[in-house]
């Protein structure tokens, strides 16, 4: 048997929807994690060994080990827009550049923020409950009583593509409108604030701050207490922006009123006694911010495009970094 010449690409995912496998089988030989559960540090290196380019989701481990054990590797293409997980530098160090999907899932990701809020100020999850287990009984005047969605405060912390979309969507609820970012300046939606100042204002905060060393428990027990005992928090950004003890005690003791959650500290989370599952104005998602067929086709077509363009020598569409990335 010929060995082949083409190149090899190692994917790691086997559940891609858009199905990349097939399209770049067209121009190389792919090597395809087989499994439904991740591969470990070990198994994502033992794929992408002697492959030139991995397509992968933030939240594979791309550290200094994992670069060290795959020295024919030339290019990351993330079918994500967070980075967290790539350590950038050590892939620029050994000339390998790194894309992700940019612009093809804040729309989606707004989406969902919206219906965060909505659900928990409106306690849509702790209704559905009460319906199932057959508490639904008398039409009481009082029975779930939230807050009001239309006319409040929102305060959107972080105000990239995703904090923008969901502005958009605020003007809409008749909503006033504030943001925090390390860029001062307004725009036609928003006035921007210092974050103290927008937390005891705002009956929704909104978190869509990138996950970093800086930005790490961005919101703990000093911000909490700043926020209104009737507010709402969201967290569609990283889990680690947030300290979730301090939120549980928040919730717990009446700091603030209610919180959506669509990311935690540790992910995937299948621990059913984690202590904020047993809150009940807590409403928790399993990341899914950006979980529409639509989109995800999206962000892992950008992926293959990137690939696409990288084997043909053209320009990487969306990089990320240094030069390794300025091909
Ligand atoms: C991203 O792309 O960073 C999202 O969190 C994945 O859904």
């Amino acid at each position: 048997m010929t060995e082949s010449t083409r190149p090899l690409i190692a994917i790691s995912r086997s559940a891609m929807p858009g199905d990349p496998a097939a399209r770049l089988s067209a121009v190389a030989d792919i090597r395809l994690w087989p499994k439904r559960t991740y591969p470990s540090r070990a198994e994502l290196a033992e794929l992408s060994a002697g492959a030139v380019a991995l397509l992968c989701v933030n939240g594979d481990p791309i550290d200094v080990e994992f670069m060290a054990r795959c020295p024919d590797l030339r290019l990351i293409a993330l079918a994500s827009t967070g980075y967290d997980s790539v350590n950038v530098e050590a892939a620029d160090r050994q000339g390998v550049a790194v894309t992700h999907s940019r612009g093809t899932l804040h729309e989606t990701t707004a989406d969902l923020t919206f219906g965060l809020i909505l659900a928990a100020r409106r306690r849509i999850v702790e209704g559905d409950r009460y319906v199932r287990a057959g508490k639904w009984t008398h039409n009481d005047l009082d029975l779930l009583l939230g807050h009001d969605v239309y006319g409040a405060t929102i305060g959107i912390v972080g105000y990239g593509q995703i904090g923008q979309a969901v502005a958009r969507r605020a003007t809409g609820f008749g909503m006033t409108i504030v943001h925090h970012r390390r860029q001062r300046g307004d725009d036609q939606h928003s006035r921007w604030m210092e974050l103290d100042d927008l937390l005891r204002l705002s009956d929704v905060v909104t978190l869509h701050v990138p996950s970093n060393p800086t930005t790490r428990h961005y919101i703990g027990e000093r911000e909490l207490r700043l926020m209104k005992p009737t507010a709402t928090l969201v967290n569609a950004a990283r889990g680690a922006v947030l300290d979730e003890v301090a939120l549980g005690r928040a919730l717990r003791e009446g700091w603030i009123g209610s919180a959506g959650l669509d990311v935690q500290q540790q992910e995937p989370n299948p621990d059913p006694e984690d202590p904020l599952l047993g809150i009940p104005t807590c409403v928790v998602l399993p990341h899914l911010g950006s979980a529409t067929l639509a989109a995800r086709e999206r962000m892992i077509g950008l992926a293959v495009d990137n690939i696409v363009a990288f084997l043909e020598g053209r320009d990487l569409l969306t990089p990320i970094g240094g030069p390794a990335a300025a091909r």
